[in-house]
């Protein structure tokens, strides 16, 4: 089987160039867009051929990346072919380039150029009648240049059946229907496969190009692809510095579990589901924590970083055990009485579970079980409080807050948050629901970052 490694910081790009080299080289794909991620996959996975984009931004610093990798190709005497992604110069080696804005089949060619990929072997690389794509892709789409399709699966065969015409607008709430149903993929026919691709590829492509003009990171300009829309994030008042440095948390986290499996597996979960509910609430929740943050009293300097990695932590580990976005929208005691008993004993246990699962993981930042266990305002992570008291950590008062600022946030579209009634409304819920001084505090600190 073939290895390419894809080196590139655009998340979306990545996911597909991936989706269509794998399919039409039968290849594993590895990624990264850390230079030491890089030289590891390349001293270890040996791949046959590296796709890598010229230069990115990571937090802010300008990366010549395929500088960087054609200089350790050069050093350690490599010659595993590359393509490079966008202008670019080097004064030796197996590579080749192409402009930033490339399409698909043109990549391809180079790979098979490459490669020396004979006619003989490409035959037998044939594509199945219909190729999936990851059901993500289309929340970005307007409309589809081909007909889209679903798989269906009896025992003895597999069916294809149409859901979505040629040309068609593009029905998000459908399609988080489908996701929330668990379809990871719709499907095209193969001959389609090329064009769907690129209408995808140029949209993001696009991004980079002007990313790059315009001086900004990529990865805070693609908060679409976090299925997070740059209204929600500019509704609540979060600004793009925090949103990078979030992005950097969650991915320092995620790395910090890799390889406990119960904890790695629960967190993958909600990870790899960027479209579902309890993503973007814990997502936003974690940049609405680290937005305020310099406005609380957590400390400053190193003491305000542990505070900051806990509350990311917190953030997605509180409500680990709710998968349902029903489930994840009780806030009262009342509220669980609806519930069947299994579920409720579920919702009412949840903070108290997942305190206990963290408990058990040796990497949890200090104090992060018991802001998970008092995050519905009780002391023992059973049941939800009446009524708020201040006689919880001032960190848990915040984000019972933040939590429930999330959740009002979540109820509108993005587009209705841009009405400044709307916004009005939430802090107007807010007010009369957080009426004792601690937790009145914070509703003020939102209202500012948000209304002004
Ligand atoms: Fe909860």
């Amino acid at each position: 089987m073939l290895k390419l490694l894809l080196i590139e910081s655009d998340e979306r790009v990545l996911s597909l160039l991936g989706n269509a080299l794998s399919t039409d080289f039968d290849a594993k794909i590895l990624s990264t867009f850390m230079a030491f991620d890089a030289k590891e996959l390349i001293a270890h996975e040996r791949p046959d051929l590296i796709i890598v984009r010229n230069q990115y931004k990571v937090d802010d610093e300008k990366v010549e990346m395929a500088n960087i990798i054609m200089n350790h190709l050069y050093d350690i005497h490599s010659k595993i072919p590359v393509v490079v992604l966008g202008d670019f110069e080097f004064p030796s080696g197996n590579f080749e380039v192409l402009p930033d804005r490339f399409r698909i089949e043109e990549l391809k060619r180079l790979i098979i150029k490459l490669l020396k990929i004979t006619p003989e072997q490409l035959r037998q690389l044939k594509l199945p009648d219909y190729v999936p794509l990851a059901i993500q892709n289309f929340y970005l789409m307007e409309s589809t240049s081909c007909d889209i399709y679903i798989k269906l699966e009896t025992k003895t065969q597999e069916k294809f059946i149409k859901r979505i015409n040629k040309g068609d607008t593009i029905d998000k709430a459908a399609v988080q229907k489908y996701e929330d149903n668990n379809v990871q993929n719709f499907y095209i026919k193969k001959d389609d496969h090329n064009q769907l691709l690129n209408q995808l590829l140029q949209q993001s492509l696009e991004k980079i190009v002007k990313s790059a003009k315009s001086g900004k990171g990529v990865h805070e300009i693609n908060s679409d692809t976090y299925s997070i829309s740059q209204n929600l994030i500019d509704a609540v008042g979060v600004t793009e510095h925090t949103v990078r440095l979030s992005n950097l948390a969650i991915a320092v986290m995620a790395k910090s579990i890799e390889g406990h499996s119960e904890v790695s597996s629960l967190i993958k979960d909600i990870l790899e589901n960027k479209g579902s509910y309890a993503y973007k609430r814990n997502y936003l929740i974690c940049a609405v924590c680290r937005e305020i943050a310099p406005l609380m009293e957590w400390g400053v300097g190193d003491q305000l970083n542990l505070q900051l990695e806990k509350l990311t932590f917190v953030s997605f580990f509180h409500d680990i055990y709710l998968k349902s976005e029903s489930h994840l929208k009780v806030f009262s005691n009342d509220e669980v009485k609806n519930l069947d008993l299994e579920a409720g004993d579920l919702v009412l246990n949840h903070a108290n579970m997942a305190s206990n699962l963290v408990q058990s993981f040796p990497k949890t930042p200090v104090g992060a079980d018991i802001l998970i266990k008092q995050h519905h305002g009780t002391t023992t992570g059973v049941g939800f409080v009446e009524n708020y008291s201040a006689s919880i950590s001032p960190m848990a008062i915040a984000f019972i807050v933040v939590e429930k600022y999330v959740s009002y946030i979540l109820n509108y579209s993005s587009n209705d948050l841009e009405d400044l009634i709307n916004r009005k409304a939430i802090f107007h819920s807010l007010y009369e629901e957080f009426k004792l001084p601690s937790y009145k505090k914070i509703v003020d600190i939102l209202n500012k970052l948000s209304i002004t």
